[in-house]
């Protein structure tokens, strides 16, 4: 273990969890773990998908019970029995839904348990409004206090939780994978406000499973793994590697799987693909068992141009042909149909079907193929569930678990794997594996790149400069709606498609 004796000595810990357990039918979530959180600091939960950091801050916000264990909050131990009594002592949670009201305005959300009142006890809406709308001043946040917070989009209810974390009765904040649906400038920004918050001298728990960020942001970290706590410690004396071994329980080499099939014929040519918005002009085609890559910022229209040729949105000029037929992909259902899939970004919630078992979420767009003459085989349905499982590294009890009890990462793979289980002729994943941990990322590249050697065809969006590079056999980038570069994987580099994504002119030595 890490844990360095002066410092923990110096400071004392704002929270405190000791012993903690929380078990689950069928699943041991946590196991007599131990967490602390020092004012002033950021402290980093990592540890792979479904190793339990949500279940933690689930229970820290009164949402779930501990079986065992104690909180210790300023060294008095607190019963967190439920979200109203955890924000009332203080602990409040960044994108966490569940805790935030949607019912309730910006105001009451932001003043929820320590709302201003008067001496009769009534709540001072016009005061509360104000001293809101002062908060998101303070953080540079322009929103109406009086809105109901259900009006309002996830970078606008970040700001919320930040205004609420900023308001005085909040000594404990929570992220849970923040910067999982911001772009890069609002990334940015929650930078400067976590900065704000270890200023003022609140405790931050902060669970990412971007190491940059990591270790730009924190102070500390504790691992967990598989329920246990693994490690704690202070950052700057553990590197990546090492951290990551301890996350894992190996080291992860961070290579990627090199193409061992051929490049087959070409399967889907885009001829000047055009949107009135979007993006303009777009051309390029693709081959069997190739890996095209998509770069760029966000807002530089790739995820816009794939909706696009899956037939969410309509083309307002050019040609799609797939195995040298002209296509008029009018709606999903077509291109699904035609053997054209897509995986999109926002896989939160959206992309599982809740109520039904990770198996038939699997299954259930492949039906057609399995069935036999109108019989459906659950043997087979099984199997194939298992076989994509597998391959994913998708951690469940058993595939009849209902996929909502998953960790976030888990119902991710269940989304990738119910398509490719489609097995489509081209499959567009839109970066695939964001909020999945380092060691399954390796499975999930690894998978990719068997299915392309086996002949399907891919399109990856992603931002992450190591994974499209380490992907792709060609890499298109995209900048305002408009391609502007292409490589092979023998002339792209991270600086040039860095530059090019950012319209930035070569430097002239
Ligand atoms: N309500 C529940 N019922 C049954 N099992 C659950 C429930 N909530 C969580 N689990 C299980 O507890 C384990 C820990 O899940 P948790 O959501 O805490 O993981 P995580 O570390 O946040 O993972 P990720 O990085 O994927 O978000 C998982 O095996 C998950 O399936
Ligand atoms: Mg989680």
């Amino acid at each position: 273990m890490n844990e360095t004796a002066q410092h923990s000595d110096s400071i004392k810990p704002l929270l405190e969890l000791s012993g903690i357990s929380k078990n689950f039918p069928g699943v041991r979530a946590l196991s007599q773990v131990s967490l602390e959180l020092y004012p002033g600091q950021v402290t980093a939960l990592v540890g792979e998908n479904g190793a339990g950091k949500s279940t933690i801050v689930k229970i820290l916000t009164g949402i779930y019970q501990p079986d065992d264990g104690r909180i210790d909050i300023n060294q008095k131990q607190t019963r967190l029995s439920s979200p109203q009594v955890a924000s009332q002592v203080g602990i409040t949670a960044i994108h966490q839904e569940t805790v935030m009201f949607d019912n309730l305005s910006v105001a009451e959300n932001i003043f929820i348990g320590h709302a201003p009142k008067n001496m009769w006890g009534l709540i001072q809406t016009k005061k509360m409004h104000q001293d809101a709308k002062q908060l998101l001043e303070r953080i540079g946040a322009n929103l109406d206090p009086s809105i109901e917070l259900k009006n309002l989009g996830i970078a606008s209810k970040h700001l919320v939780g930040i205004a609420r974390a900023l308001s005085v009765n909040t000594q404990v904040v929570i992220m849970d994978e923040p910067t999982a649906a911001l772009s890069y400038k609002e990334i940015e920004e929650l930078y400067v406000l976590i900065e704000r918050l270890k200023a003022e001298g609140k405790a931050i728990l902060f669970i990412s499973h971007k190491f940059d960020e990591i270790y730009r942001i924190a102070d500390r970290y504790t691992v967990f793994r598989d329920g246990e706590m693994i490690g704690k410690g202070l950052l700057n004396e553990l590197k990546e590697a090492e951290l990551v071994k301890m996350m894992v329980g190996r080291d992860v080499t961070g290579i990627f799987p090199q193409r061992t099939g051929t490049l087959g014929e070409t399967v889907l040519e885009v001829k000047h693909y055009s949107h009135p918005t979007e993006f303009d002009e777009i051309s390029f085609s693709l081959r069997r068992g190739e890996i095209l890559g998509f770069y760029g910022l966000v807002g530089a229209g790739r995820s816009e141009l794939m909706q696009c040729l899956f037939g969410i949105s309509e083309s307002s000029n050019g040609a799609l042909t797939l195995d040298n037929r002209t296509l008029h992909i009018k709606n999903p259902t077509q291109a699904i149909d035609n053997g054209i899939v897509y995986v999109p970004e926002d896989r939160g919630g959206q992309g599982v079907v809740t109520g039904l078992p990770i198996f038939e979420n699997i299954t259930l767009p492949s039906l057609n193929k399995l069935s036999n003459r109108g019989f459906l085989s659950l043997a087979k349905e099984f199997s194939i569930a298992r076989s994509y499982s597998e391959k994913l590294e998708l951690r469940a009890a058993s595939l009849d678990q209902h996929v909502e009890l998953l960790s976030g990462g888990n119902q991710q793979k269940v989304v990738i794997a119910k398509w490719l289980a489609t097995q489509p002729k081209v499959i567009i994943l839109d970066e695939p594996t964001k909020g999945i941990d380092i060691g399954s990322k390796a499975a999930v590249h690894a998978f990719m790149r068997e299915l392309a050697d086996d002949g399907l065809a891919v399109i990856i969006v992603s931002s992450e400069i190591p994974e499209v590079i380490g992907m792709s056999d060609r890499i298109i980038v995209m900048r305002e709606g408009l391609m502007v570069a292409e490589y092979s994987k023998a002339t792209v580099s991270p600086e040039l498609i860095v530059r090019d994504a950012a319209g930035i002119a070569e430097h002239v030595a």
